[in-house]
Formats: structure tokens, sequence, C-alpha cells
């Protein structure tokens, strides 16, 4: 089968999907993330794929600074401390070390998954955190098998946290994390995953 290029992918009806849950508050990214997001004077915080910001909007004091970042342009009201860029994930990075950034079921529908945690890793500042929803059943091999425990070794391996049963990706600290996999193309003839709703399957091969 041909995989999607990133453009391709962005205007799949798999991504620019309407029946998404774009609108999640913050008591549900708190039981999402299994985080307590107490923000505090000074704190930089980058949500990436915030959909409509809700739970963003609903955190936000003027001595913070939060980033909502998602291709969709449909936010809730910006206000002090908080501002919403549309762009793709894939490509946009904050200009300054962040203290926490979140990923509330959005990687399920990017492409290079793998790239974007890597990435997301290493815009933490010293004690900063990452963490995401990510489900390993979507990063799959060429052929479309899963690759089980090579994954999530290869994650543990570079630092990361990954809790199978939460489904639930974690990193600390400022990293420049390494992940011996290289990015094929995306497919969005997957069907749904554990959310019940489409995703997106990310291909892989093994560097060498
Ligand atoms: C299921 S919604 C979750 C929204 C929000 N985090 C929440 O929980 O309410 C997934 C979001 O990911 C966004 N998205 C998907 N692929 C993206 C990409 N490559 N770059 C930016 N946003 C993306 C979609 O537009 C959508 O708003």
């Amino acid at each position: 089968m041909s995989l999607l290029d990133d453009e391709s992918l962005w205007s799949s009806s798999v991504v620019a999907n309407c029946a998404m849950n774009r609108e999640r508050g913050l008591a549900s990214y708190r039981r999402e993330l299994g985080i307590d997001l107490p923000l505090t004077a000074g704190t930089r915080w980058v949500d990436l794929c915030c959909g409509s910001g809700k739970a963003l909007a609903e955190a936000a004091r003027e001595d913070a600074t939060i980033i909502g970042v998602d291709l969709v342009d449909h936010h809730v009201p910006a206000r002090p401390g908080l501002s919403f860029v549309v762009a793709p994930v894939d490509r946009w990075e904050p200009d300054a070390p962040v203290d926490l950034v979140t990923c509330v079921h959005g990687l399920h529908y990017v492409g290079d998954k793998l790239g974007l945690l890597v990435r997301a890793a290493s815009w933490l500042a010293p004690g900063g955190r990452l963490v995401a929803n990510f489900d390993v059943a979507g990063v799959r091999r060429a052929d479309g098998t899963p690759f089980g425990a090579t994954l999530t070794k290869a994650l543990r391996d570079a630092g990361f946290t990954y809790d199978n049963r939460k489904r639930r990706i974690g990193f600390l600290g400022h990293g420049q994390p390494r992940l011996p996999f290289v990015y094929l193309g995306a497919d969005d003839k997957a069907g749904p995953n554990y959310t019940g709703q489409p995703a997106v399957h990310s291909r892989y091969e093994d560097e060498d």
C-alpha cells in the first residue's frame, strides 16, 4: 500500500475529523495525563494538538505562559498568558525551553509520532516534563506489523517511560533521546484504535 506524506495526512478525513473530542476541560486533562497540572508563576506549558484549548483556558494565569498548537483554527478565546498557534505540530517548535509539554489524544493522528516525541523531549528545560497519550500499537513496521516489545524497549532505553495499561508516555528533564527507527509514512486506513476513533498508523523501519 502507498503511505501518506505529511501534507496528505493533514487533509485526510481521519485527521480533519469533526467527530473527535476537541473539547476536553482541565479535569479531563488531569485524568488523561495522570498529573495535577498545578501551574505556578513563570511556568511555560506547551500543549500539542490542543483542540479547542478549553483545558488551557481553565488553567491560564497571567504570570504563566501556555501555548496551544493545533492544525485547526477553532479555539476558545485567548486570554492573558494563553496563546494559540495554528500549525502542524510536526513542523512547529517553541522559541524557548518549556517546563511542560503535553499531548492529549493527539499523537494518534500524527505521522512521525516518534520524531515528535524526540523533538518534544529536546524542548524541555532542566526538570521539565513531557507527558502524552500514546499507543505503541500505532507504530508499525513497513509491512504493517507491530514492533511490540522492541519498541517499548527502545523507548525505555532512550529514557522515556511508557505505561502499557494507560497507554501513556513520559520524559523527564531536558534530553536528546535517540530512537533507532526511520519514518516511512502514514496509514490513515488503519481503523479505530483503543479510543474507538479511527487513528493513524505510522510506519517505520529499523535504522541500521
Ligand atoms: C482528539 S483531538 C484532542 C484535542 C484536545 N487535546 C482535547 O483533548 O480536547 C486531536 C487534535 O489533534 C489535532 N491534530 C491532529 N494532527 C495534528 C497535527 N499534525 N498537528 C497539529 N494538530 C493536529 C486535531 O486537529 C485535533 O484537534
